[in-house]
């Protein structure tokens, strides 16, 4: 069911393995929180207790690539209406890690799935909420998964210093490197297809420089009320 009003804004953000956007999130949300802002930071899969359960099972489990989608999107239905549309209906900023176009990328580009009815089953799972705003974190493959730790040792060492690879890697880390580069291009494929939503970030640079442009977006389509609450009395 839909929460018809819609308060507060959505922000998503995407990007392969390594892009470091949940570090992005987390220093997006404590910004706008410093400035009086209601933020809701949250993830996908996962952001609610059940959908933290579809995480777990379809993060280590082998499904076949038709029912890896119908899990992701699962976890999105119970996200969506448990957390996200009631976030934005009280006026929150709700800054997501991943949605919408990482079923696209992965299993839409990366496993191949048919995209035109994988786009149509995103729409339903979410009930047609889509973010006013999706940063991009773009950045080479092999660059990315170093930062993971999920390249060989010794590329990994040359890219990325070890003490960067923080999280274990999952099945998908683990995929191919073509696997990788189709997500990698289905992101852009996507950026390309909806330019005015999603905004690319060269995610290649370091956490200052991503930082400095996505707070940049975030201020250029934040409401004004909003992105000024003090001065101008956003409720
Ligand atoms: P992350 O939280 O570390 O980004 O891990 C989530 C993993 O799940 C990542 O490999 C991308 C993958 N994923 C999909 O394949 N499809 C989806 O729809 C979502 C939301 C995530």
């Amino acid at each position: 069911m839909k929460t018809p009003e819609r308060k507060g804004f959505f922000v998503s953000l995407e990007g392969p393995e390594g892009s470091g956007k949940s570090t992005l999130l987390a220093r997006l949300a404590s910004a706008l929180a410093a400035r009086g802002l209601p933020v809701l930071a949250t993830r996908e899969p996962g952001g609610e207790p059940g959908a933290e359960r579809i995480r777990e099972l379809v993060l280590r489990d082998g499904f076949v690539p038709r029912a890896e989608a119908l899990l992701f999107l699962a976890a999105r239905a119970q996200h969506v209406e448990a957390v996200i549309r009631p976030a934005l209906a009280s006026g929150a900023i709700v800054l997501c890690d991943r949605f919408h176009d990482s079923t696209l990328a992965y299993q839409g580009y990366g496993l191949r799935l048919e995209l035109e009815p994988l786009r149509q089953a995103c729409r339903f799972a979410s009930g047609d909420l889509m973010p006013d705003l999706t940063l991009l974190l773009d950045l080479p493959v092999s660059v990315g998964l170093a930062r993971r730790g999920t390249l060989q040792p010794t590329l990994a060492l040359e890219l990325a210093p070890p003490e960067e690879a923080t999280t274990r890697p999952t099945a998908i880390d683990l995929r191919p490197v073509s696997f990788h580069e189709r997500v990698r291009e289905g992101f852009l494929a996507e950026a390309r297809r909806d330019p005015r939503r999603i905004k690319v970030i060269d995610a290649s640079r370091g956490p200052e420089e991503v930082f400095r442009d996505a707070w940049k977006q975030v201020m250029a389509v934040l409401p004004r009320g909003r992105a000024h609450p003090r001065t101008r009395g956003a409720s």
